[in-house]
């Protein structure tokens, strides 16, 4: 972090609006000269100003604007601001917008997602950043501001924001209208950290055009006759229901076919709560899934059968995540225990943390063997994260979901673009769920090219 240019924004009651004073070890440094222009840029405002050199010794790396003008640039006297500068300007930030779906609750204005948001402005502001959260529908594209919240000394508190540098997409929206937004954001020079959300089939037919990834993707078709569902089931035993655009394991759906008879059982999970029924054929069956199904679009996929953690179905989370470099690292794994008879290991639907290494070892003897696994989880999960990437654009993050069977095969189960980090916490892994939240702003630093 220290390597970065860092540069502190003050209040000077002397200096006339259209003045900046700069530090003299800063003038020195990039070639700046008493009286000449320059210009100070923070995300979509610039303003050209005549550069005063003073040569404080107090006072070094600094910026000293007017009041009104510190106030107009955003900028806050006192605080610290990254900086990218050369000759003729002096870009400050970079102004990170974090797109979310607003709740207005008091205290919570984006509902569950409140306290990653407030952590990420807080890390934001040590990494010199302008950060703050915004809903789609706070845009005004007359002056080209938001209408945004971002922290004071304690509470959350509204406020007007330019046009950020870097977007990062939290909002869970499939809509054509969230697409339509984003891409006006784009054309005004915003730069998204992660593309829209594509859905499960999407995801599953472009890794499945990757041989490497071929092995580790589970038969998966979209339903779109009960035919499909009907001739995965004779082929499987199990099969999965997934909503393609779902999500925390909600209205996912198993089933079974019965050992040995004509019938079938089935379980899905409603509030939080497993049901379980059977079918006695296959007309049955057909009509109690319509029930459960609605019109939502589905996945069929056969069942993979996981791993176990007192007796309870595992599976593995991991976060591959870009920073600085803009390279893919990973950042953390943790495994996922369903609840108790539950069909998904969902933290949101009860599931619960543990280390991967402990749970592994529990169910393999050969230490060799569970190393193997986990490698081939990595692997799995980075390129599928640049798979993903090369189809769908650029990306800065990806939660991928990995199942290892009962045999020690590893299978990918979902790219999340829109991943949650508790598990971390739940794992007492403290500093990998920091990290994940410093890592996609230090990806804003260079897709706004500060570094
Ligand atoms: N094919 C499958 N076989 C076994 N378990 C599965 C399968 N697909 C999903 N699961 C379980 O259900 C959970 C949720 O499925 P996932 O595809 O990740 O959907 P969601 O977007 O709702 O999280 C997985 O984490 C896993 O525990
Ligand atoms: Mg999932």
């Amino acid at each position: 972090m220290s390597e970065f240019k860092m540069i502190t924004a003050r209040n000077s009651q002397k200096t006339s609006a259209n003045t900046v004073l700069i530090s003299k070890n800063i003038a020195d440094q990039y070639d700046i000269k008493d009286n000449q222009q320059i210009s100070i840029i923070v995300a979509s405002m610039r303003k050209d100003y005549t550069a005063k050199i003073v040569s404080s010794t107090k006072l070094k790396d600094s910026l000293f604007f007017a009041p009104n003008t510190l106030r107009k640039l955003y900028l806050t006297s006192g605080r610290r601001y990254g900086a990218r500068i050369d000759d003729k300007e002096i870009k400050l930030g970079p102004v990170v917008g974090i797109m979310s779906d607003v709740y207005g609750e008091n205290g919570k204005p984006f509902g569950a997602q409140s306290f990653f948001i407030r952590q990420l402005i807080s890390s934001g502001r040590r990494l010199g950043q302008i950060c703050f959260g915004f809903s789609p529908y706070g845009i005004n594209w007359n002056n080209k501001t938001i209408s945004g919240y971002t922290i004071g000394s304690q509470e959350w508190v509204k406020n007007v924001f330019p046009l950020p540098d870097v977007i990062y997409p939290r909002e869970r929206a499939y809509s054509s209208s969230a697409r339509r937004i984003r891409n006006r954001l784009e054309s005004q020079g915003a730069k998204l950290i992660n593309p829209s959300l594509i859905g499960k089939w999407q995801t599953y037919k472009i890794l499945s055009k990757n041989p490497h990834l071929v092995p580790y993707i589970p038969d998966t078709r979209l339903i779109t006759s009960f035919k499909q569902i009907e001739s995965m089931v004779k082929k499987y035993q199990a099969v999965y229901l997934k909503p393609v655009n779902g999500s925390q394991g909600k209205n996912i759906v198993k089933v079974t076919k019965k050992r040995g008879s004509l019938g079938y059982d089935y379980q899905y999970v409603l509030n939080n709560k497993v049901f379980r029924g059977s079918a006695s054929n296959l007309q049955q069956l057909r009509r109690y899934l319509s029930r459960i199904m609605g019109n939502r679009t589905y996945i069929v996929q056969k069942q993979i059968n996981l791993i176990r953690s007192g007796g309870s179905i595992l599976d593995v989370r991991i976060l591959v995540q870009k920073d600085n470099s803009g390279q893919w690292g990973i950042t953390g794994m943790a495994g996922r225990v369903g609840r108790k008879g539950a069909i998904t290991s969902n933290i949101s639907s009860g599931g619960h943390g543990r280390k991967v290494r402990d749970v592994l070892k529990r169910n393999f003897d050969d230490d060799e063997k569970v190393e193997e696994i986990i490698e081939k989880i990595r692997k799995i999960a980075v390129e599928s994260a640049k798979t993903l990437e090369e189809t769908i654009g650029k990306a800065g993050e990806m939660g991928i979901d990995i199942g290892v069977d009962q045999k020690g095969e590893v299978w990918f189960i979902e790219a999340n673009l829109r991943p949650a980090r508790q598990v971390f916490t739940l794992i007492g892994e403290r500093n990998t769920r920091m990290k994940s939240v410093v890592t996609p702003l230090l990806y804003a630093r260079h897709l706004a090219n500060f570094d």
